[in-house]
């Protein structure tokens, strides 16, 4: 099935703030996600379906040559598919030329986003106690360097 990938627009909000109640415990709300577009350091891409339907998405920000994951997510009927790799290495090839490293924050129990992290060449550097709320819980920090001359290999 063809899947394409856009800027997160306004028209989109609606889909990821359901997407996002259904994917995580503790979501970002509406007025949250649209920061994300309105943030002059922060960018979000989504996934569609040849029906338009938003399937996935990832935002980022970047602050001088550091880049940081906010967030991640895709719709259960279509994750084990790539998705979560295209949208992440999608990310990562458009910001390489400007950044040195991206790091990110991760529930210590999510092993598949652990999994998916560790697949892309992240490495775990730390453990930020007691992170988390709804539930308690403390965050892995990884961490992936990029190299500007060999340009970003995903
Ligand atoms: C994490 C998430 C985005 C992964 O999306 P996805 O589209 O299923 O991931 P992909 O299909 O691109 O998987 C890429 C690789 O990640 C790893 N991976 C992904 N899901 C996995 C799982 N459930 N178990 C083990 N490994 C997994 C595998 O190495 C996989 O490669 P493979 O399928 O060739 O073995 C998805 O599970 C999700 O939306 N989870 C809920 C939201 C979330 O927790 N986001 C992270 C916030 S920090």
């Amino acid at each position: 099935m063809e899947i394409r990938l856009v800027p997160m627009e306004g028209r989109h909000l609606d889909q990821v703030t359901a997407l996002e109640r259904i994917c995580f415990s503790d979501p970002w709300t509406r007025n949250m996600l649209a920061e994300v577009l309105s943030g002059e350091h922060t960018w979000g891409i989504v996934a569609e379906n040849p029906a338009g339907a938003v399937v996935g998405y990832a935002f980022f920000s970047a602050v001088l040559d550091e880049g940081s994951l906010d967030n991640i997510a895709v719709d259960p009927a279509y994750r084990r598919q790539g998705l979560g790799r295209h949208l992440l290495s999608t990310l990562l090839k458009a910001f390489s030329p400007q950044l040195s490293l991206v790091y990110l924050e991760v529930r210590a129990s999510n092993t598949p986003a652990i999994a998916l992290y560790e697949h892309m060449g992240f490495e775990t550097v730390g453990r930020r106690r007691g992170y988390y709320v709804r539930p308690r819980e403390d965050a892995i920090l990884m961490t992936k360097f990029l190299s500007r001359e060999a340009g970003e290999q995903t």
